[in-house]
């Protein structure tokens, strides 16, 4: 190339010739590359826009029982041997609610032995969120997301450690549901299980993790927010899924359920995360309506540590 050529050559062009000759690859096949994931990338988003609008997802279905427990759970006439037989019929779902009963999360020492003190001890509320993250569970380890374990094992133990936090937070707030605090915890990034479904049938944009990781931030949460409406969860626990990463949210009143997700969202990437991404929780809002602040926040995580572990034991993690 002469001299003159470069003259006319614009600064993006001379820096991707310098590239191509560093690495010694042919610019041709980059740009190539590059304007195919752009096009998937473009199709990709399009198609989870068209799921979010229509209220339909590919997930799998859920098991029986857990249909038939949320049915039951929603007749104010319920009675205990009713929610005894249901749990007592599946028996992954009855060692769940006995670990669950007797693990330290719930705070007690002395263990449960059989069925009907389990689910009295947890209450119905709670009953409801394990049958429902059993449910949840089977999506994340399911034969359908078999290309995107690794990932979503990574999702799932944040997901479950939000959950712990989420509960915790949530018993020392008034009127916030700790049972439903747990829950939405669990499903807050479940938007981001969806996308990864979606993608692996992508290969190129599957190839791509910087666009993936990309439009998996941007549409996590109004994927997620779509997809527990779809499952009839509560408008409290969808706005949940779906603010729980504004962190500034401003506002006065009481703490909202939002505000339980969006924290314990923070503590658990606070803890993993590298020391310049974390985030000061004496500037975030909801750590003020919450009444927490660093100190709070670091005893919480400090004293939670034995009760996110054996949620992780109970929940096979
Ligand atoms: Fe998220
Ligand atoms: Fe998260």
């Amino acid at each position: 190339m002469s001299h003159t050529d470069t003259d006319v050559l614009s600064e993006q062009q001379i820096t991707e010739l310098h590239a191509a000759s560093l690495f010694g690859t042919d610019i041709s096949l980059n740009q190539e590359f590059a304007e195919d994931v752009d096009t998937a990338a473009f199709t990709f988003v399009g198609m989870l826009a068209a799921d979010v609008s229509s209220g339909e997802f590919d997930l799998p279905s859920w098991p029986e029982v857990v249909i038939q427990i949320r049915r039951a759970l929603e007749d104010e006439d319920c009675c205990i041997e009713h929610i005894e037989r249901l749990v007592g019929s599946e028996p992954v779902l009855a060692a769940r609610i006995f670990k669950m009963a007797n693990s330290a999360l719930l705070g007690r020492s002395e263990p449960v032995r059989d069925l009907r003190s389990a689910v009295t001890r947890l209450g119905f509320d709670m009953v409801r969120s394990v049958a429902i993250s059993l449910a949840i569970e089977q999506i994340f380890h399911g034969e359908a997301v078999k290309a995107v374990k690794p990932y979503l094992a990574e999702i799932w133990l944040h997901s479950t450690k939000v959950a712990a936090l989420a509960y915790l937070l949530a018993k020392r707030v008034p009127r916030i549901n700790a049972d439903e605090a747990y829950l939405a915890g669990l499903v807050h990034d479940i938007g981001k299980l969806y996308v990864l479904m979606r993608a692996q049938n992508d290969p190129v944009l599957f190839d791509c993790e910087d666009s993936l990781q990309e439009i998996m931030g941007a549409w996590h949460t109004s994927i997620g927010r779509a997809i527990v409406e779809s499952w009839d969860f509560s408008e409290e626990l969808a706005q949940a899924v779906s603010d729980h990463e504004l962190y500034d949210l401003e506002g006065r009143g009481p703490p909202t359920l939002t505000d339980v997700v969006s924290v314990a969202n923070l503590l658990a990437n606070n803890e993993n995360g590298e020391p310049s991404e974390r985030v000061d929780l004496n500037e975030v809002p909801a750590c003020h309506r919450l009444g927490l602040d660093t100190e709070t926040c670091f005893d919480i995580i400090q004293s939670s540590e034995v009760e996110i572990k054996a949620l992780h034991k109970a929940l096979r993690i």
